[in-house]
């Protein structure tokens, strides 16, 4: 008795899975469709695409222009003499020595032009031996030619 009854309620509960299933009772509902992309998702993706295309194109320029760069100076650029280190170290902070190889000054000119980078541009004043040594040096190698338009030019006097 309690055997067969147990084997209709097993057949009820077969019955029931099997049918259910069948009618889809216990069918995983179909995923969602994803959202279609916002407006601003799609501006995002636009600007993160364009901001990756000016990264690589910023990089390829640079790889560029360090290729054509000219290598940094170095202290021999400079004719040889006492003080060539101490000019080369103390002058070359703002500007390379271009500016100053293509000087040709009086010591006086050059005296008075340390000032004018000490007052006018910022450098910071050299120790009195050191300046005497730059000074010395700048004279002997790059001695008055006139050629600077600051030695040239009458008007100016600072
Ligand atoms: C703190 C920065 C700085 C330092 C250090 C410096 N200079 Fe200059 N120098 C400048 C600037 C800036 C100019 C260009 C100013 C301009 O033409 O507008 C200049 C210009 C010059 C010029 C051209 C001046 C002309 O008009 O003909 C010469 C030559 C020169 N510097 C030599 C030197 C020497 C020599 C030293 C080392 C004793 C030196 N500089 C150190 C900032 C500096």
């Amino acid at each position: 008795m309690t055997l067969s009854r147990m084997v209709a309620g097993l057949l009820v509960l077969v019955t029931i899975t099997l049918g259910g299933q069948k009618a889809g009772w216990w069918a995983q509902p179909e995923p969602r469709e994803p959202h279609p992309p916002t407006p601003a998702a799609l501006a995002f993706a636009e600007a993160q695409r364009a901001e990756q295309a000016r990264v690589a194109a910023a990089r390829a320029e640079n790889e560029r222009l360090a290729a054509v760069q000219a290598p940094a100076e170095t202290e021999d650029i400079l004719p040889a003499g006492d003080g060539r280190e101490e000019t080369f170290t103390n002058c070359t902070a703002c500007h390379s020595t271009a500016i100053i190889r293509r000087s040709g000054l009086t010591r006086e000119r050059w005296d008075a032009l340390i000032d004018w980078m000490v007052e006018k541009q910022n450098m910071a004043p050299l120790q009195p031996e050191t300046r005497v040594l730059i000074v010395d040096y700048l004279a002997g190698a790059f001695p008055g030619r006139s050629t600077s338009p600051r030695a040239r030019n009458p008007f100016l006097t600072d």
